[in-house]
């Protein structure tokens, strides 16, 4: 409540006709204020009582989602005043059951165009109470369609990359098998008798250049199709855990210790656990190949303001700072029989997930990498809204 109301209310009793008189105009005028805010906004807002009555809302919210048609919204069950059913649906099991995921988007017509509304319920807590929820529709169709624009300019960038590595790196074999097919028509036009032993080595260097080339191909293709990540609401830790199992049975080969830390209470993320557990797994591989003498190898989760951080850390041969901005791009590898595309996948998955990955590293003492998870809006209420809330009041 505003002050001057507060004050005013306190010694309501000693004022006379002429204050009580200017009080009530400052609170039409507070109250008109307030009005214009919410309808010059471009996001709906609908709100309820306790009892998910609805007691406000302003005209974005009706010319967003359509109401129907009756007399008089106010005082009605919000869902029953929404016309679309699916976002009528979704309001009321959220409201009716408390659900936990609170924000959803929906793709629906508005005045005959196709718009892609997003929609969240919100608890109203007040003094550590209840008062009723909020419920928030946001237009977001060009923002979507300008992510998609930019996705796809960027994929185009670095398919461009990718190809270019590829021609790279199909010229040696290419080069190899044209060599030994030279030879082996050469041994086949000469004079003399052919020795079966020396064309079979010349015909095993192409069969191996021929694999060698499958192997590029398929692992462009991997590295290039567009990624189907299906992201929920999951337990970073969990997924981690699963993994872990399978990061011993190596761990225990080499002389690595594995340390895992993984932080209690942490909120849930949008994941798509197979992707996830990919990214780790390149991380791990790289950490395990850096450390052939063995070492300490850490996974640490972490909570951090609106995000949730996940470490993977070795204490192995470390990378030179002249490669560090090198790492991540597609066919950047520094081992014998490395592909170069372990990082540069971890890198698209964790784009996926709207996540950032960086390095850190010291040669000779070992590397972090560290990739930042944000944390969901409704999540991040829920979180908020779970500590405001006193005990005894179920959440
Ligand atoms: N944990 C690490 N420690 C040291 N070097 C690393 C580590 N992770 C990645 N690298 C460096 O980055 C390069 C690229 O890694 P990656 O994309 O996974 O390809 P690959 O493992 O096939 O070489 C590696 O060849 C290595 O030089
Ligand atoms: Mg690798």
């Amino acid at each position: 409540m505003r002050k001057f109301i507060q004050k005013a209310l306190e010694k309501i009793e000693k004022l006379d006709s002429q204050q009580i008189q200017k009080l009530v105009s400052d609170l039409a005028q507070e109250n008109e204020r307030l009005e214009v805010v919410l309808e010059s906004m471009t996001d709906g807002i609908m709100v309820t009582d306790t009892e998910n009555r609805l007691v406000l809302y302003n005209k974005s919210a009706e010319r967003l989602i359509p109401f129907v048609s009756v007399p008089e919204v106010y005082e009605r069950k919000v869902w029953a005043v929404i016309a679309d059913i699916e976002i009528s649906d979704f309001v009321k099991s959220v409201l009716e059951h408390q659900e936990t995921v609170r924000d959803r988007e929906f793709s629906i017509r508005v005045g005959g165009e196709p718009r892609t509304l997003s929609c969240s319920v919100l608890p109203l807590v007040r003094n550590g109470k209840i008062q009723g929820n909020l419920f928030h529709i946001e237009d977001v169709t060009e923002k979507r369609a300008k992510e998609i624009r930019l996705r796809r300019a960027e994929s185009l960038a670095s398919l461009t990359t990718l190809a270019a590595g590829v021609a790279h790196e199909i010229k040696n074999p290419l080069g190899a098998i044209g060599i030994h097919i030279q030879l082996i028509k050469k041994s086949l036009q000469g004079k003399g008798r052919v020795g079966k032993r020396a064309l079979m080595k010349h015909l095993d260097v192409v069969t191996e250049e021929v694999e060698r080339l499958n192997k590029i191909v398929v692992d462009f293709l991997f590295a290039v199709r567009p990624m189907d990540a299906h992201l929920e609401l999951r337990d970073l830790n969990g997924i981690l855990l699963d993994l872990v199992k399978f990061v011993e049975v190596e761990t225990a080969q080499g002389d690595v210790k594995l340390n895992v830390e993984l932080a209690e209470g942490l909120p849930r993320l949008l994941l798509d656990e197979k992707y996830i557990k990919q990214a780790v797994l390149n991380l791990v591989k790289n950490s395990l190949s850096a450390m052939p003498q063995g070492g300490v190898l850490t996974i640490r989760t972490e909570r951090k303001g609106d995000y949730v951080r996940l470490q993977v850390m070795d204490t192995g041969i470390g990378i030179p700072p002249e490669y560090l901005d090198k790492i991540f791009e597609p066919y950047f590898t520094t081992k014998e029989f490395g592909s170069g595309l372990g990082l540069t996948i971890v890198y698209k998955i964790v784009k996926e997930h709207k996540g950032e990955i960086t390095v850190d590293s010291e040669p000779g003492r070992g590397t972090t990498f560290t990739i930042k998870f944000p944390i969901p809006q409704p999540e991040r209420q829920l979180i908020d809204y779970r500590q405001e809330v006193p005990e005894g009041v179920a959440t």
